[in-house]
């Protein structure tokens, strides 16, 4: 067989078998789990981490985060004489990249793992296009076009919790709960709408959003909290379940 072929075969191989060898410290800085450094040593790995993580890291299939690209999201939402149905897609998230890691709280023992990072962010922009209708007693709305919504001075903290499970190869902490609740400085919105018929109302409708920001924000975060409880246990996943426990959180001490 042709040399090229051959190394081109075992390097299919090497790349696609043994998650095992996959260099984790080429990515991220990795934490000695038992040293009494480690909430600082974390703080540290996260912040660096969050840049790594940007472009994703394509040898793990981990996609990447800034901007982090939805396919679709669909919610419904109902409050007494209000019902909206809302799909948006292709949606764009950026600005995580720009983060800061202030601190971080490990608690990682043999039966159970949990992590608290406390972050702020200066602005994250959130874009896309969607679908909505709307219906008010028996006036009904149907709109679609492009969104955009500015956050800026983001608060929040992100609470993991995992169990470690064992299986062929090795020992994994298998992140089962992801939460984070953010409070916001300020928040702006804007929805273009193609839709000639229900046009018009859409001026209105972005004031409207504009001006009860808060009160909206709260309603619909329920919604964006069972959104982010799903990306943030998959994509946490995508590095969790692929490097085993001791070489993400070694315990040398
Ligand atoms: C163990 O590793 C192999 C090779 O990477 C992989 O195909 C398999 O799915 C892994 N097993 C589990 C339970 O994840
Ligand atoms: C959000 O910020 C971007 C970039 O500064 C800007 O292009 C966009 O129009 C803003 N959107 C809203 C709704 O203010």
């Amino acid at each position: 067989m042709n040399i090229f072929i051959k190394n081109t075969i075992v390097l299919a191989i090497l790349s696609t078998c043994c998650y095992g060898l996959v260099d984790i410290e080429k990515y991220l800085k990795v934490c000695d789990r038992n040293s009494a450094e480690v909430n600082d040593c974390l703080t540290e790995a996260v912040q660096e981490g969050l840049a790594a993580l940007a472009d994703g890291i394509e040898e793990i299939g981990v996609p990447p985060i800034d901007p982090y690209r939805q396919k679709d999201l669909r919610i419904e939402y109902k409050n007494n004489q209000i019902l909206a149905k809302l799909v948006a897609k292709d949606i764009y998230v950026e600005g995580l990249k720009t983060a800061t890691v202030h601190d971080a709280r490990l608690r990682a023992d043999d039966d159970r793992f949990h992590l608290e990072l406390d972050l702020t962010t200066p602005r994250v922009n959130i874009r896309g296009q969607y679908l909505g209708e709307g219906r008010y007693n028996s006036l009904q709305i149907k709109a679609h076009g492009h969104f955009s919504t500015n956050m800026t001075n983001l608060v929040y903290t992100w609470k993991l919790d995992g169990v470690p499970e064992k299986n062929e190869n090795g020992t994994f902490v298998r992140i089962t709960d992801f939460y984070m609740r953010p409070d916001v400085g300020s928040m702006k919105s804007h929805l273009t709408n193609d839709n000639p018929d229900s046009r018009d109302l859409t001026e209105l409708g972005n004031r409207f959003t504009n001006q009860n920001w808060r009160l909206l924000y709260r309603e619909l975060l329920p919604y964006a909290q069972a959104n982010w409880n799903k990306i943030g246990i998959s994509v946490a996943n995508k590095i969790f379940l692929k490097i085993t426990y001791d070489q993400l959180f070694p315990s040398k001490s």
